[in-house]
């Protein structure tokens, strides 16, 4: 033989002891796109105009790799041919197209591909044409990075066929990712229904990076780094409190998320600790992990408790397409370490109210013996749906209330009528804090209120701490808003929660009503406490004039306005009056705009009761939290330091003004 025709022959020798081993062959010229062109292929519309791509340009732009095989592929929504553009450049979802194949016959019975890019089953995907039919095979899973698939043709072997990759989606994920189509003998795992956490993201937090930027708060929880929202689950789990929060563990603004998670044993000094529930994809759906609440399981009715360490379960929504649903993950190392329950599948399904239903809170309702879930699953007319449970996993439908107010973050706390535990009652809220008192009897509230609208300002999305130790009803709410503190300051974080309240029903001239005030803990911040009776403020005087290089403050005062047009609280970095005409108070602060308003909050009319003003404020480094009469109406808000007085003084302005009593403990920081 001559070595030329010896050297075809040991080829495809080679060649066919390869494909009997990887059982794949290419379905036709350029079905990999290694050839860095289409050729081949028919492209019309958009979205295919641009390819193939060259390379990893999402990781090259920090996001999931494309586990792209070869060199190209198509990657809908990149920008990189390897000629034109930069790695990691993007061209967006809004375009669409299709792209065609050339047609090729079914010789294996399996056709295997790589795909990737947005779960839009018929409206972006790939499609087999054959014998008049489309067949659709596939959509990708909400995530960037492609993951093998087989396609069963064994019924269409001998027929000759066409691929369509279409994608007529423009909103967001409307892009398709796909490379490498092959015939093969065997279908490949479906790896894509499997559990598997999102790449990029894992548990590991910060390194403790200090809190002592000069802006950072100092008595609030902040993130160590990056953007927080609602705080989650939050739980006393029998010797520590947990606050988990919605976190980007990637960024300073809104995403990817997570559960962030602090402990603490006294609600005001936390410790971060490695994030707790991260975005995951289940049964070919990817997903975030949104708001939610924990319990500790007393009864190990879940039955998963080692030892004498009670089970924390974590009810939480997952923020997928194209419905969310409900999921729980329980911990049986104290927060710790997660499992997900039937691998993050649903324990409430949608209930086909709103595809965005959400934020679960549950409950143990001691007279009935029986769990309890409210969940929120409609906007417009509001309604709000109530579970019931033995076991935490199956959750039987209870009744619904229906509240146009109600939106987001629902939670129900009971607490005594004017401290009387013969008299308990039960309170509903929502996100922005409109609430309503009444009875929950075990699968029904009933109302015994008008809607109230408790909190003004940077305020959302509150909830509080299960299984108090001391029945305490705790709160903490997410300060939502304000300046992007990593942007505006240079912070390594955006965002902060309030500070935490204890919350108490009273009766007033209005009816029953709900009372908000810092928890007694604050005390033990104090460094110095002054206090003062009967103190005239007239002319020049300066109730604070004794007191040097005031920061953190937590001022109670109660006064009679007298003649005094305005009573004022110059404080670190914010101005707080009392206007003494129209009895409201305003303070300086900044709107979500990140604009200085000099008056930035009235709050409902405050006249004096039996001619007193009472007050209560917080000044952190970037808050103000201000309560009147015992946390009847309080406003968290946002302040920007640098606009604050040059000098602290408590002064009256146009009369007189007497202090009764004032006390202000200046504060260390808590961390
Ligand atoms: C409220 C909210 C929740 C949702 C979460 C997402 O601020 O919109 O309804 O679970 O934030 O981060």
């Amino acid at each position: 033989m001559p070595t030329n025709l010896m050297n075809f022959v040991a080829l495809v020798l080679i060649a066919s002891a390869f494909s009997t081993v990887l059982a794949e062959e290419p379905l036709f010229p350029n079905a990999d796109f290694e050839t860095g062109t289409l050729a081949g292929w028919t492209v019309e519309g958009e979205a295919f105009k641009v390819q193939p791509t060259k390379g990893d340009n999402p990781a090259a732009r920090n996001r999931e790799t494309s586990n792209h095989q070869g060199e190209y592929w198509i990657g809908g929504y990149e920008n990189y041919t390897g000629n034109e553009g930069k790695p990691g450049a993007t061209r967006g979802d809004k375009f669409t197209g299709t792209l065609t194949s050339p047609e090729f016959t079914i010789t294996k019975p399996y056709i295997t591909f790589l795909i990737g890019g947005g779960n839009l089953p018929g409206q972006q995907g790939v499609k087999l044409l054959c014998a008049g039919k489309e067949i659709e095979l596939a959509s990708g899973v909400d995530s960037e990075t492609m993951v093998k698939q087989s396609f069963d043709v064994s019924q269409y072997l001998g027929e000759t066929v066409r691929l369509v990759i279409f994608d007529d989606a423009k909103g967001g994920w409307g892009h398709i990712n796909v490379d490498a189509f092959t015939a093969t003998d065997e279908a490949v795992p479906d790896v894509s229904k499997a559990f598997a956490f999102i790449d990029g993201i894992s548990t590991t937090a910060y390194p403790d990076t200090g809190y002592d930027q000069p802006l950072r708060p100092q008595f609030h929880f902040s993130s160590r780094e990056n953007w927080l929202n609602d705080p989650n689950g939050m739980v006393f789990d029998g010797e520590e409190y947990h606050l988990f929060f919605q976190h980007n563990p990637k960024g300073t603004s809104w995403g990817n998320m997570t559960w962030g998670h602090a402990t603490s044993l006294d609600m005001v000094h936390w410790t971060q600790q490695s994030h707790a529930l991260l975005p995951y994809r289940i049964d070919r759906r990817a997903g975030t992990i949104f708001s939610g609440t924990a319990i500790v399981d007393h009864n190990n009715c879940l039955g998963k408790q080692i030892g004498d360490t009670k089970t924390i379960c974590a009810f939480f929504t997952f923020a997928s397409k194209p419905k969310f649903y409900q999921a729980m993950a329980y911990s049986t190392d104290c927060g710790a370490t997660w499992n997900y329950w039937n691998e993050g599948r649903a324990v409430v399904p949608n209930q086909g109210f709103d595809s965005g239903e959400r934020d679960p809170k549950v409950f143990w309702h001691q007279e009935s013996q029986k769990w309890v879930l409210v969940l929120w699953v409609q906007h417009n007319p509001g309604r709000v749906r109530f579970f019931t449970s033995e076991n935490l996993t199956d959750w039987e439908f209870a009744s619904d209330l229906m509240r146009d107010w109600a939106f987001e973050c629902m939670d129900l706390v009971f607490l005594p009528m004017d401290g009387n535990p013969n008299d308990m009652k039960c309170v509903i809220y929502d996100a922005s804090f409109d609430y309503e008192i009444g009875t929950f009897d075990g699968r029904t509230f009933h109302s015994e209120t008008e809607p109230q609208k408790m909190s003004r300002g940077n305020f959302y999305a509150a909830q509080t701490f299960n299984n108090a130790p001391d029945k305490r009803i705790v709160q903490i709410g997410w300060m939502r808003g304000g300046p992007n503190s990593a942007q505006a300051y240079g912070l390594p974080f955006n965002q902060q929660m309030s500070f935490p309240c204890e919350l108490s029903l009273r009766t007033t001239t209005k009816g029953p009503r709900l009372l908000c005030w810092p928890i007694k803990e604050v005390e033990s911040l104090t460094t110095r406490t002054h206090v003062m009776e009967n103190v005239v403020l007239a002319g020049n005087t300066n109730a604070l004039s004794d007191i040097a290089g005031l920061d953190l403050v937590d001022l109670t005062v109660e006064f009679e306005p007298g003649t005094a047009s305005q009573v004022a609280f110059d404080l670190p970095g914010v101005w707080v009056r009392y206007d003494a005409k129209d009895h409201v108070v305003t303070h300086s602060g900044i709107n979500n705009e990140g604009e200085l308003q000099e008056k930035y909050w009235t709050i409902d009319k405050l006249p004096p009761r039996d001619g007193v003003v009472q007050l209560r404020i917080l000044v952190d480094r970037l808050s103000v939290e201000v309560f009147a009469f015992d946390g009847e109406v309080f406003g968290s808000h946002y302040i920007n330091p640098k606009h604050g007085p040059a000098t602290h003084s408590i002064h009256a302005i146009g009369g007189e003004a007497k202090i009764r009593r004032l006390e202000l403990r200046e504060l260390n920081s808590a961390w």
